[in-house]
Protein backbone atom coordinates (compact mmCIF):
# COMPACT_ATOMS: atom_id res chain seq x y z
CA UNK A 1 0.00 0.00 0.00
CA UNK A 2 1.21 3.46 -0.61
CA UNK A 3 0.35 6.60 0.94
CA UNK A 4 -0.04 10.45 -0.31
CA UNK A 5 0.82 11.77 3.37
CA UNK A 6 3.31 11.14 6.09
CA UNK A 7 2.58 9.22 8.68
CA UNK A 8 4.27 9.87 12.18
CA UNK A 9 4.62 8.79 15.34
CA UNK A 10 6.77 11.90 16.64
CA UNK A 11 4.38 12.54 19.36
CA UNK A 12 3.40 16.28 17.56
CA UNK A 13 6.52 17.79 19.08
CA UNK A 14 7.93 18.46 15.72
CA UNK A 15 11.48 18.87 16.64
CA UNK A 16 14.50 16.49 17.40
CA UNK A 17 18.06 16.53 18.73
CA UNK A 18 20.68 16.47 16.24
CA UNK A 19 24.56 16.94 15.85
CA UNK A 20 24.67 20.47 13.84
CA UNK A 21 27.71 21.47 12.14
CA UNK A 22 27.88 25.28 11.49
CA UNK A 23 31.46 25.46 10.42
CA UNK A 24 34.68 23.56 9.43
CA UNK A 25 37.32 22.96 12.07
CA UNK A 26 38.23 20.84 15.59
CA UNK A 27 35.65 18.30 16.55
CA UNK A 28 34.32 21.49 18.94
CA UNK A 29 32.12 22.57 15.73
CA UNK A 30 30.23 19.10 16.27
CA UNK A 31 27.10 20.74 18.76
CA UNK A 32 23.88 19.02 19.85
CA UNK A 33 21.21 21.50 18.94
CA UNK A 34 17.48 21.09 18.87
CA UNK A 35 15.74 21.22 15.08
CA UNK A 36 13.07 20.78 12.92
CA UNK A 37 12.27 16.57 12.84
CA UNK A 38 12.82 16.10 8.74
CA UNK A 39 10.03 15.54 7.17
CA UNK A 40 10.42 12.46 4.06
CA UNK A 41 9.97 13.31 0.65
CA UNK A 42 8.46 11.57 -2.66
CA UNK A 43 10.08 8.26 -1.95
CA UNK A 44 11.77 8.77 1.30
CA UNK A 45 11.55 7.21 4.52
CA UNK A 46 12.31 8.58 8.07
CA UNK A 47 14.01 6.64 10.54
CA UNK A 48 13.82 7.14 14.36
CA UNK A 49 17.68 6.47 14.55
CA UNK A 50 18.73 3.74 16.70
CA UNK A 51 22.94 3.80 15.82
CA UNK A 52 24.62 6.51 13.55
CA UNK A 53 27.94 5.32 12.52
CA UNK A 54 30.95 7.31 12.50
CA UNK A 55 33.17 7.37 9.93
CA UNK A 56 36.80 8.96 9.09
CA UNK A 57 35.36 10.41 6.49
CA UNK A 58 32.90 12.53 8.61
CA UNK A 59 35.99 13.76 9.97
CA UNK A 60 37.73 14.49 6.99
CA UNK A 61 34.38 16.77 5.73
CA UNK A 62 34.32 18.03 9.49
CA UNK A 63 38.18 19.87 8.69
CA UNK A 64 37.20 20.60 4.94
CA UNK A 65 39.41 18.00 3.95
CA UNK A 66 37.61 16.00 2.10
CA UNK A 67 39.18 14.59 -1.52
CA UNK A 68 37.80 16.53 -4.38
CA UNK A 69 36.10 13.42 -5.50
CA UNK A 70 33.55 14.28 -2.90
CA UNK A 71 31.07 17.00 -2.67
CA UNK A 72 31.22 19.84 -0.50
CA UNK A 73 28.73 20.08 1.87
CA UNK A 74 26.62 22.62 2.38
CA UNK A 75 26.59 24.20 6.01
CA UNK A 76 24.86 24.21 8.62
CA UNK A 77 24.91 20.28 8.21
CA UNK A 78 24.22 17.19 10.41
CA UNK A 79 26.77 14.68 9.80
CA UNK A 80 26.75 10.88 9.54
CA UNK A 81 26.20 8.66 6.42
CA UNK A 82 25.16 5.25 8.15
CA UNK A 83 22.19 4.95 9.95
CA UNK A 84 20.23 1.96 11.74
CA UNK A 85 16.33 2.09 13.43
CA UNK A 86 13.15 1.60 12.93
CA UNK A 87 11.29 3.57 10.08
CA UNK A 88 8.45 6.00 11.79
CA UNK A 89 7.04 7.78 8.70
CA UNK A 90 6.85 7.17 5.07
CA UNK A 91 6.61 10.06 1.99
CA UNK A 92 4.35 9.81 -0.87
CA UNK A 93 4.29 7.25 -2.76
CA UNK A 94 5.99 4.64 -0.48
CA UNK A 95 4.75 1.76 0.93
CA UNK A 96 3.36 2.34 4.59
CA UNK A 97 3.65 -0.93 5.58
CA UNK A 98 7.32 -0.01 6.32
CA UNK A 99 6.29 2.08 9.77
CA UNK A 100 7.81 -0.30 12.43
CA UNK A 101 10.24 -2.23 10.40
CA UNK A 102 14.19 -2.66 11.94
CA UNK A 103 16.27 -1.30 9.21
CA UNK A 104 20.18 -0.04 7.97
CA UNK A 105 20.91 2.40 5.56
CA UNK A 106 23.51 4.11 3.82
CA UNK A 107 22.56 7.52 2.63
CA UNK A 108 25.58 8.57 1.33
CA UNK A 109 26.64 12.31 0.95
CA UNK A 110 22.96 13.87 2.18
CA UNK A 111 24.14 12.87 5.79
CA UNK A 112 21.78 13.46 8.08
CA UNK A 113 22.60 10.69 10.71
CA UNK A 114 24.25 12.17 14.05
CA UNK A 115 20.33 13.13 14.87
CA UNK A 116 17.55 11.48 16.92
CA UNK A 117 15.67 11.07 13.23
CA UNK A 118 16.92 10.99 9.55
CA UNK A 119 15.66 10.33 6.31
CA UNK A 120 16.74 8.09 3.68
CA UNK A 121 15.68 7.17 0.27
CA UNK A 122 13.03 4.12 0.56
CA UNK A 123 15.35 1.72 -1.93
CA UNK A 124 18.63 2.33 -0.30
CA UNK A 125 17.01 0.35 3.29
CA UNK A 126 17.89 -2.96 4.26
CA UNK A 127 15.88 -5.32 6.62
CA UNK A 128 17.55 -6.21 9.77
CA UNK A 129 17.03 -9.56 10.64
CA UNK A 130 16.52 -10.94 14.65
CA UNK A 131 19.18 -11.24 16.61
CA UNK A 132 21.42 -8.55 14.70
CA UNK A 133 21.97 -5.78 16.53
CA UNK A 134 21.66 -1.62 15.19
CA UNK A 135 25.41 -0.91 16.32
CA UNK A 136 25.92 -4.10 14.64
CA UNK A 137 24.11 -3.26 11.61
CA UNK A 138 25.56 0.33 11.53
CA UNK A 139 29.48 -0.89 11.80
CA UNK A 140 28.39 -3.15 8.63
CA UNK A 141 26.59 -1.03 6.23
CA UNK A 142 29.10 0.97 4.77
CA UNK A 143 32.39 -0.60 6.45
CA UNK A 144 31.40 -4.17 5.95
CA UNK A 145 30.21 -2.94 2.25
CA UNK A 146 34.19 -2.50 1.67
CA UNK A 147 35.44 -5.48 3.44
CA UNK A 148 33.11 -7.39 1.24
CA UNK A 149 34.98 -5.73 -1.87
CA UNK A 150 38.47 -6.72 -0.27
CA UNK A 151 37.34 -9.77 0.81
CA UNK A 152 36.29 -10.59 -3.01
CA UNK A 153 40.05 -9.03 -4.37
CA UNK A 154 41.53 -11.27 -1.90
CA UNK A 155 39.71 -14.28 -2.65
CA UNK A 156 41.22 -16.28 1.02
CA UNK A 157 41.97 -19.79 1.47
CA UNK A 158 42.09 -21.67 4.50
CA UNK A 159 45.85 -22.38 3.47
CA UNK A 160 46.69 -18.54 3.72
CA UNK A 161 48.37 -16.19 6.10
CA UNK A 162 46.86 -13.22 6.61
CA UNK A 163 48.89 -9.70 7.60
CA UNK A 164 45.78 -7.11 8.84
CA UNK A 165 47.35 -3.84 10.15
CA UNK A 166 44.89 -1.93 12.12
CA UNK A 167 43.03 -5.02 13.26
CA UNK A 168 41.58 -2.55 15.78
CA UNK A 169 39.20 -0.67 13.53
CA UNK A 170 35.97 -0.65 12.24
CA UNK A 171 37.45 -2.25 8.73
CA UNK A 172 40.45 -4.31 9.80
CA UNK A 173 38.39 -6.21 12.79
CA UNK A 174 35.68 -7.41 9.65
CA UNK A 175 38.56 -8.58 7.91
CA UNK A 176 40.29 -10.36 10.34
CA UNK A 177 36.69 -12.21 10.98
CA UNK A 178 36.22 -13.00 7.61
CA UNK A 179 39.63 -14.33 6.97
CA UNK A 180 39.16 -16.56 10.21
CA UNK A 181 35.21 -18.07 9.22
CA UNK A 182 37.57 -19.16 5.98
CA UNK A 183 39.51 -20.92 7.73
CA UNK A 184 43.33 -18.93 7.18
CA UNK A 185 45.75 -18.04 10.08
CA UNK A 186 45.16 -14.30 10.67
CA UNK A 187 47.98 -11.98 12.26
CA UNK A 188 46.16 -9.19 13.77
CA UNK A 189 47.80 -6.36 13.92
CA UNK A 190 47.13 -3.45 16.77
CA UNK A 191 48.65 -0.22 17.69
CA UNK A 192 49.33 -0.62 21.45
CA UNK A 193 48.10 -2.72 24.71
CA UNK A 194 44.96 -0.99 25.08
CA UNK A 195 44.29 -2.48 21.91
CA UNK A 196 44.78 -5.95 22.81
CA UNK A 197 41.73 -7.43 24.38
CA UNK A 198 39.01 -5.80 21.47
CA UNK A 199 41.47 -8.03 18.96
CA UNK A 200 41.88 -11.01 21.05
CA UNK A 201 38.32 -11.23 21.51
CA UNK A 202 37.77 -11.10 17.51
CA UNK A 203 38.25 -14.66 16.97
CA UNK A 204 35.62 -15.48 20.03
CA UNK A 205 33.23 -12.79 18.18
CA UNK A 206 32.37 -14.08 14.80
CA UNK A 207 30.66 -17.59 15.43
CA UNK A 208 32.16 -18.97 12.38
CA UNK A 209 35.81 -18.54 13.39
CA UNK A 210 37.50 -21.77 11.97
CA UNK A 211 41.23 -20.35 11.51
CA UNK A 212 43.80 -19.44 14.09
CA UNK A 213 44.57 -15.73 15.15
CA UNK A 214 47.52 -14.37 15.84
CA UNK A 215 47.22 -10.82 17.57
CA UNK A 216 50.48 -8.35 18.02
CA UNK A 217 51.41 -5.16 18.97
CA UNK A 218 53.09 -3.06 15.73
CA UNK A 219 53.95 -0.17 18.52
CA UNK A 220 56.30 -3.06 19.16
CA UNK A 221 59.01 -2.74 15.81
CA UNK A 222 60.31 -6.34 16.63
CA UNK A 223 56.84 -7.34 15.45
CA UNK A 224 58.19 -8.94 12.14
CA UNK A 225 60.64 -11.27 14.07
CA UNK A 226 58.11 -12.16 16.73
CA UNK A 227 55.41 -13.42 13.60
CA UNK A 228 58.42 -14.89 12.12
CA UNK A 229 58.76 -16.96 15.23
CA UNK A 230 54.67 -17.66 15.79
CA UNK A 231 54.81 -19.15 12.32
CA UNK A 232 57.37 -21.34 12.65
CA UNK A 233 59.30 -20.27 9.06
CA UNK A 234 56.34 -20.01 7.49
CA UNK A 235 55.97 -16.47 5.07
CA UNK A 236 52.49 -14.48 5.21
CA UNK A 237 50.75 -15.01 1.72
CA UNK A 238 48.27 -12.17 1.95
CA UNK A 239 48.39 -8.45 3.07
CA UNK A 240 45.27 -6.54 3.30
CA UNK A 241 46.53 -2.96 4.27
CA UNK A 242 44.29 -0.14 5.29
CA UNK A 243 47.44 1.72 7.37
CA UNK A 244 50.55 1.71 5.12
CA UNK A 245 52.79 3.80 6.39
CA UNK A 246 55.63 1.70 8.41
CA UNK A 247 53.42 -0.48 9.41
CA UNK A 248 52.15 -1.08 5.92
CA UNK A 249 56.03 -1.02 4.59
CA UNK A 250 57.12 -3.92 7.08
CA UNK A 251 54.13 -6.28 6.21
CA UNK A 252 55.11 -6.37 2.66
CA UNK A 253 58.37 -6.88 3.12
CA UNK A 254 57.49 -10.15 5.39
CA UNK A 255 55.47 -11.50 2.70
CA UNK A 256 56.61 -14.73 0.78
CA UNK A 257 56.80 -15.09 -3.01
CA UNK A 258 53.01 -14.72 -5.01
CA UNK A 259 51.87 -12.96 -1.97
CA UNK A 260 48.76 -10.95 -2.86
CA UNK A 261 48.16 -7.45 -1.48
CA UNK A 262 45.19 -5.51 -0.94
CA UNK A 263 45.78 -1.62 -0.36
CA UNK A 264 42.57 -0.20 1.04
CA UNK A 265 43.23 2.92 3.13
CA UNK A 266 46.11 4.98 4.79
CA UNK A 267 45.12 5.85 8.20
CA UNK A 268 48.87 6.57 9.00
CA UNK A 269 48.50 9.12 6.35
CA UNK A 270 50.87 7.46 4.31
CA UNK A 271 49.73 4.87 1.88
CA UNK A 272 51.97 1.53 1.50
CA UNK A 273 55.17 2.85 -0.07
CA UNK A 274 55.92 0.16 -2.93
CA UNK A 275 57.88 0.16 -6.19
CA UNK A 276 58.01 -2.19 -9.37
CA UNK A 277 61.35 -3.91 -7.39
CA UNK A 278 59.12 -5.10 -4.69
CA UNK A 279 56.92 -6.55 -7.18
CA UNK A 280 59.26 -8.50 -9.43
CA UNK A 281 61.45 -9.53 -6.33
CA UNK A 282 57.96 -11.23 -4.91
CA UNK A 283 56.31 -11.77 -7.60
CA UNK A 284 53.32 -9.93 -5.61
CA UNK A 285 50.43 -8.86 -7.18
CA UNK A 286 48.56 -5.47 -6.34
CA UNK A 287 44.78 -4.27 -6.22
CA UNK A 288 43.22 -1.46 -4.96
CA UNK A 289 39.78 -2.36 -4.69
CA UNK A 290 38.58 1.35 -4.14
CA UNK A 291 36.41 3.77 -5.74
CA UNK A 292 33.51 1.15 -7.32
CA UNK A 293 30.34 2.56 -9.38
CA UNK A 294 27.45 3.33 -6.84
CA UNK A 295 25.23 0.41 -8.88
CA UNK A 296 27.48 -2.32 -7.50
CA UNK A 297 27.17 -0.75 -3.43
CA UNK A 298 23.67 -2.70 -2.58
CA UNK A 299 25.09 -5.89 -3.81
CA UNK A 300 28.12 -5.71 -1.03
CA UNK A 301 26.16 -4.46 1.61
CA UNK A 302 23.85 -7.24 0.89
CA UNK A 303 26.46 -9.75 1.31
CA UNK A 304 28.05 -7.60 4.52
CA UNK A 305 25.00 -7.90 6.37
CA UNK A 306 24.70 -11.85 5.22
CA UNK A 307 28.01 -11.68 6.79
CA UNK A 308 26.35 -10.26 9.82
CA UNK A 309 23.51 -12.26 10.19
CA UNK A 310 25.50 -15.79 9.49
CA UNK A 311 28.16 -14.79 12.62
CA UNK A 312 30.89 -14.58 9.69
CA UNK A 313 31.00 -10.99 11.30
CA UNK A 314 30.82 -9.91 14.27
CA UNK A 315 32.05 -6.02 14.42
CA UNK A 316 32.91 -5.07 17.82
CA UNK A 317 31.50 -1.46 18.34
CA UNK A 318 32.74 1.59 20.63
CA UNK A 319 29.39 3.44 21.61
CA UNK A 320 29.21 6.99 22.25
CA UNK A 321 25.96 9.21 23.17
CA UNK A 322 24.77 11.03 20.63
CA UNK A 323 25.43 14.53 22.27
CA UNK A 324 29.06 13.36 22.44
CA UNK A 325 30.11 12.85 19.14
CA UNK A 326 33.13 15.74 19.31
CA UNK A 327 34.28 13.12 21.74
CA UNK A 328 33.85 10.29 19.49
CA UNK A 329 35.54 12.11 16.59
CA UNK A 330 38.13 12.88 19.24
CA UNK A 331 39.00 9.01 19.90
CA UNK A 332 39.45 8.05 16.37
CA UNK A 333 41.81 10.90 16.00
CA UNK A 334 43.82 9.75 18.87
CA UNK A 335 43.57 5.96 17.76
CA UNK A 336 41.56 5.45 20.80
CA UNK A 337 38.51 3.59 19.53
CA UNK A 338 37.93 0.09 20.20
CA UNK A 339 35.92 -1.07 16.82
CA UNK A 340 33.37 0.54 14.57
CA UNK A 341 32.54 4.22 16.51
CA UNK A 342 28.83 4.69 16.60
CA UNK A 343 26.49 7.29 18.31
CA UNK A 344 23.50 6.79 20.52
CA UNK A 345 20.61 8.65 20.72
CA UNK A 346 19.27 8.47 24.22
CA UNK A 347 15.30 7.27 24.08
CA UNK A 348 12.99 9.96 25.20
N1 LIG B 1 35.49 1.93 6.49
C1 LIG B 1 35.30 2.05 5.20
O1 LIG B 1 34.19 1.85 4.70
C2 LIG B 1 36.44 2.43 4.30
C3 LIG B 1 36.21 2.60 2.94
C4 LIG B 1 37.28 2.89 2.11
C5 LIG B 1 38.55 3.08 2.65
N2 LIG B 1 38.72 2.97 3.99
C6 LIG B 1 40.04 3.24 4.54
O2 LIG B 1 40.50 2.13 5.28
C7 LIG B 1 41.27 2.56 6.40
C8 LIG B 1 40.69 1.98 7.68
O3 LIG B 1 39.34 2.45 7.79
P1 LIG B 1 38.49 2.15 9.08
O4 LIG B 1 37.10 2.55 8.78
O5 LIG B 1 38.78 0.81 9.60
O6 LIG B 1 39.11 3.22 10.10
P2 LIG B 1 39.19 3.15 11.69
O7 LIG B 1 38.02 2.41 12.24
O8 LIG B 1 39.44 4.55 12.12
O9 LIG B 1 40.48 2.25 11.99
C9 LIG B 1 41.74 2.63 11.52
C10 LIG B 1 42.77 1.81 12.23
O10 LIG B 1 44.06 2.14 11.70
C11 LIG B 1 45.02 1.95 12.72
N3 LIG B 1 46.16 2.86 12.62
C12 LIG B 1 47.44 2.48 12.53
N4 LIG B 1 48.25 3.54 12.45
C13 LIG B 1 47.48 4.60 12.50
C14 LIG B 1 47.76 5.99 12.51
N5 LIG B 1 49.00 6.48 12.41
N6 LIG B 1 46.72 6.83 12.61
C15 LIG B 1 45.46 6.36 12.71
N7 LIG B 1 45.13 5.05 12.72
C16 LIG B 1 46.15 4.18 12.62
C17 LIG B 1 44.28 2.12 14.01
O11 LIG B 1 44.54 0.95 14.76
P3 LIG B 1 45.65 0.93 15.91
O12 LIG B 1 45.55 2.22 16.65
O13 LIG B 1 45.26 -0.25 16.71
O14 LIG B 1 46.94 0.75 15.18
C18 LIG B 1 42.82 2.11 13.71
O15 LIG B 1 42.13 1.12 14.45
C19 LIG B 1 41.24 4.10 6.35
O16 LIG B 1 42.40 4.56 5.70
C20 LIG B 1 40.00 4.41 5.52
O17 LIG B 1 40.09 5.66 4.85
C21 LIG B 1 37.71 2.65 4.84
Amino acid sequence: MSVDAVITDDGGSGTMRAIVQREFGASEVLRIEEVALPVPAEGEVRVRVAAAGVHAVDIDIRREAAPPSMPRPVLPMTPGREIAGIVDAVGPGVDAGLVGERVVAHVGFRSGGYAEFALAVASALHPLVDGVTFSQAVATIGTGRTAQLVWDAAQIRSTDVVVVPGASGGLGSQLVQLALSAGATVVALYGGAAKRDVVENLARGGKRARGRLLPLDATDESWPARMARLLDGQQPSVLLDGVGGATGRAALESLGRGGRVVIIGWSSGEVLRLDTDDIVRASLTVTVPLGRPVAELRALETGALAALAEGRTSPPVDEYPLEDAAAAHDAIEQRRQQGKVVLIPAPR
